[in-house]
């Protein structure tokens, strides 16, 4: 079997530089691909020999007046491969709308980095399918093979309540058909995320049938990190 692909998305943390240091030494393993916040990537980057560098977010055009952005393309030019692109609280916190995150999709496919893009409905009465077909409807067209799909349902993120493993199956097969009926020949990973730990990050794999997975809080704690890599069998 495949080894699973493992996301470190840090978020907005350590606060120092030598955390990052410290955190990115113990998670560097093959297969992990780390998204610290854009002011440690090139520390990072110098510090990890086995691992991937990615990043949280990035802007869509390639240089220019756009005060406080970063481009796929100097994403690139450090060393990194994979970009996260509307992610939950992108969406929430910083109201990216649907057309922002097209556009940023494509520029980071431009840039020939892998986009990971992230869908996933609300809370638990949302029409769950209706709002992954609305987060993928204008974007289904731009998808490519490396473009990597991450279900990362809202309420699952930060919470402590994981989504069950037979439910994310449920929206990952939803997901995989609707890209199959628009693209029938493009087939993307799929990555889950939300409160991913030691106690469940097998089940996504194995019963759940994922290819990875997406790891907020619990990529900052190296024991938590460590035991999941071991679950999945590193
Ligand atoms: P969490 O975050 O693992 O802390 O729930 C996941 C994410 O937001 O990608």
């Amino acid at each position: 079997m495949k080894r699973p692909l493992v996301v470190a998305n840090w978020k907005m943390n350590p606060t120092s530089l030598h955390e990052a240091r410290d955190i990115s030494l113990s998670s560097d393993e093959k297969g992990v691909v780390i998204c610290p916040p854009f002011v440690f990537m090139e520390a990072v980057k110098m510090n990890i020999k086995n691992a991937e560098l990615g990043a949280q977010d990035c802007y869509l055009e390639s240089s220019g007046s756009f005060t406080g952005e970063i481009s796929p393309l100097m994403l690139g030019n450090v060393g990194c491969r994979y970009v996260i692109v509307g992610h939950s609280e992108r969406r929430r916190v910083f109201n990216e709308l649907p057309g922002i995150i097209k556009d940023k999709l494509k520029a980071v496919l431009d840039a020939g980095l892998s986009p990971i893009l992230c869908v996933g409905e609300n809370s638990k009465k949302d029409d769950a399918e209706r709002v992954l077909e609305e987060q993928l409807g204008d974007i289904v067209e731009y998808l490519e093979d490396n473009v990597i799909i991450a279900y990362e349902p809202v309420f699952a993120i930060g919470t402590g309540e994981a989504c069950s493993p037979g439910l994310a199956k449920k929206r990952r097969e939803h997901i995989k058909e609707f890209i199959r009926s628009k693209r029938s020949n493009i087939v993307p990973s799929f990555l889950y995320g939300g409160s991913v730990g030691p106690e469940n990050a097998a089940c996504y794999i194995e019963e759940a049938g994922f290819d990875g997975l997406l790891v907020g809080g619990a990529s900052l704690e190296s024991d938590k990190f460590n035991i999941i890599l071991q679950k999945l069998g590193w």
